[in-house]
């Protein structure tokens, strides 16, 4: 299935599973996806799955076990906090507005967001923050190992940031692998998903409005391209309890990006429409699950909000647009759903030198 987005020249491909999801189930309230799988996109029903317990710590997307390792709440939270201030101090430092965010998005975004938070991190660190290492988290441990093999130098870099700093403070071998892992977990997130969310954005609807704002863009390009598209509930008790449907073996998977495009929620649901948020609050839009329920919500939306913000001026300012010669952009089925590569170049007013 393909989406026909503004400007009406352009085209989202999905994947053909995500398609077919998009086609078969799309204002569906729940469905059996795999024998021992149902989905979920009604928004009631959605609401009811989410609050009838917490995630567990095998289902949490960022704080899941590390190396058989379980990740306390109290150490998750100073893992939050530490890098939330690396966060607001990147966005304090004084701004390289001249900086060419041309090429292809959202590898772009991602090394901009890298250089600007974790720049002065040591190599062995930085490299944990490739793409290329979502191929195969078997990859990823293997680059962890190996930097964890090397002994570290004395003293932390002073200008490091402070999720590099607690690398730097871990004692042996194990200690330096289980940083490198935290560091992987929460300062990876960082660069992909926003610069996901962004690239996500451009597509969609660049060049924008000059009045529309950037927080109306981000609302909207993660409705109709929600980075997180599914939120997993392994079995429990308490869902068959709630829906008939749902047996006592079966998994769930609410589906954001359904009940994002559900005609009975949205109007013109499969438009670009930004401005619907002037009247809509995305923390009660009813099926709007970007950053996940209200019961918990995503702890890392205060950093994200800002810095895809920030991305978004430098882009506007800067007059780049979608390459007019780019008609299609694929969405791989992939944990964060976005498009693969969209192509930004310099806009036909800075182009004319004006
Ligand atoms: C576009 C960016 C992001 C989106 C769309 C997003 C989405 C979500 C969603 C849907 C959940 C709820 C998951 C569930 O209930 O199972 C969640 C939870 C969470 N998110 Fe995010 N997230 C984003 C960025 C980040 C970043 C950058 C961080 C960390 C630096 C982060 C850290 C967390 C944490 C700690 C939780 C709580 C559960 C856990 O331990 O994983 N998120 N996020």
């Amino acid at each position: 299935m393909s989406i026909a987005s503004p400007p009406a020249t352009r085209t989202t491909q999905f994947a053909p599973r995500l398609a077919a999801l998009l086609s078969e189930h799309t204002g569906k309230d729940a469905f059996r996806l795999e024998p021992d799988t149902m989905g979920v996109a009604g928004h009631e029903l959605a609401d009811r799955i989410l609050a009838a317990r917490r995630a567990t710590e095998t289902e949490r997307p960022t704080f899941k076990p590390l190396h058989g390792r379980s990740i306390e709440r109290n150490e998750a939270a100073a893992v939050m906090r530490v890098i939330g201030k690396d966060v607001r101090e990147a966005l304090e430092r004084p701004l390289v507005r001249s900086v060419d965010l041309t090429g292809s998005w959202p590898l772009t975004g991602h090394l901009f967001l890298r250089d600007l938070i974790l720049g002065s991190d040591p190599r062995r660190l930085r490299i944990l923050m490739s793409r290329n290492l979502e191929l195969t988290p078997k990859l990823t441990w293997s680059v962890i190992a190996a930097g964890a093999a090397i002994p570290r130098r004395k003293g932390a870099r002073a200008q490091s940031s402070g999720i590099a700093r607690l690398f730097a403070e871990a004692g042996g071998y194990h200690d330096r692998r289980y940083a490198m892992g935290i560091y992987r977990r929460a300062a990876a997130p960082v660069c992909f998903t926003v610069s996901t969310l962004v690239a996500n954005a451009l597509w969609l609807g660049a060049p924008f409005d000059e009045g529309t704002s950037n927080r109306n863009l981000l609302h909207e390009a993660a409705r109709l391209l929600p980075p997180s598209w599914n939120i997993l509930r392994y079995a429990s008790p308490e869902y068959g309890a709630l829906d008939a449907r749902i047996g006592d073996r079966d998994d769930v998977l609410v589906l954001p990006l359904l009940s994002h495009r559900d005609p009975a929620l949205w109007e013109d649901p499969d438009a670009f429409r930004p401005e619907r948020w002037d009247h809509l609050d995305p923390d009660t839009a009813p099926g709007y699950l970007p950053f996940g329920h209200s019961s918990e919500r995503c702890w890392g939306r205060h950093m994200v909000m800002p810095l895809a913000e920030l991305l978004l001026d430098l882009v506007r300012g800067a007059g780049l647009e979608v390459d007019p010669a780019q008609r299609r952009a694929k969405v791989p089925l992939v944990g964060l759903l976005g498009v693969e590569d969209v192509r930004l170049v310099k806009g036909t007013a800075v182009r004319r030198g004006r």
